[in-house]
């Protein structure tokens, strides 16, 4: 039987942590990191991820403000909106839920953020670091995957990992983290043909398709980690589920993550943590 990677508590231990850093940065510095956040519209899924990290942001102390626009936002405002908190020196992150209604361009919009409060690390600069090796902030979602591997000390050097996903928000970005700690990667997409035979390779597969219970016992090998980065709704039960069909895999595999209370938490505690680090290199500098 899998045992069950618990990204919710790792999440805990880890906020607490940050919760102890934010009180002693305010005495060291004499201000607290502020994360503004931009949500336009009202997608139910946009708006639980917001809600989620204003609530985040609160258990630690992290002040933040949400703007919150209708739909019909031109993008001449929103741009607006985003230079000034670009030239906002106590805000230290922005991060523009994404996707956006179709007549703003989101390309514009990401590139329009400062790199150095791009929180998300969607930015052309951000993406080019993590590529060259350089200093840069890492995408929330990957980053919580590696600490969550980690977090149990699962070898990655010489493992096969496959990912299937190509997206520049996990697939790719996890990809290149994954080939940064000497694993040997493939990225799976729709096209790909025999996908099972893939995916049965791999000592570490990370599902980040959005396709609800895609992952299948037959896909996975014996004794495999599983990453289940999908947030889906089970079209039967309307319930909140992953990628990879839990229970079909569970007690094939070795470790296994699920969903809710994986990889989620830990992405919106990884995007503290970018907080954090945003505010450190602005107050040092
Ligand atoms: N929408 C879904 N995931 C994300 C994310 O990681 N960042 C932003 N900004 N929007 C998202």
């Amino acid at each position: 039987m899998a045992e069950v990677i618990s990204g919710k508590e790792l999440s805990l231990k880890k906020r607490d942590f940050m919760k102890n850093q934010v009180e002693m940065l305010e005495n060291k510095y004499g201000r607290k990191p502020h994360l503004a956040v931009i949500l336009v519209g009202d997608d139910p899924g946009s708006v639980s991820y917001v809600t989620g990290k204003e609530k985040a942001c609160n258990e630690i102390g992290i002040t933040n403000t949400t703007i919150k626009k209708p739909n019909d936002i031109t993008q001449e405002e929103l741009l607006e909106i985003i230079e000034e908190l670009n030239n906002n020196k106590s805000v230290d992150g922005i991060l523009v839920q994404l996707p956006l209604p179709k007549h703003i361009n989101q390309t514009f919009i990401i590139n329009s953020i400062r790199p150095d409060k791009d929180v998300d690390g969607f930015h052309p600069v951000n993406v080019a670091s993590l590529y060259l090796k350089q200093p840069g902030i890492i995408p929330c979602t990957p980053k919580g995957i590696m600490e969550v591997l980690d977090s149990v000390n699962i070898s990655i050097e010489g493992k096969r990992a496959v990912v299937i996903g190509r997206s520049n928000i996990v697939g790719l970005p996890v990809s290149k983290l994954m080939l940064d700690r000497n694993a040997t990667i493939t990225i799976a997409h729709s096209r790909t043909k025999d996908l099972a035979s893939v995916t049965k390779e791999a000592d570490i597969l990370i599902a980040a398709v959005g396709k609800p219970l895609f992952v299948k016992r037959d896909m996975v090998k014996e004794g495999a980690v599983v990453i289940d980065v999908g947030v889906n709704r089970n079209p039967e039960t309307g319930k909140l589920c992953g990628d990879v069909d839990f229970n079909d895999v569970l007690d094939k595999v070795s470790y296994i993550t699920k969903v809710p209370g994986g990889i989620g938490p830990m992405t919106i505690t990884c995007l503290m943590e970018n907080t954090i680090e945003c505010f450190i290199k602005h107050v040092e500098n």
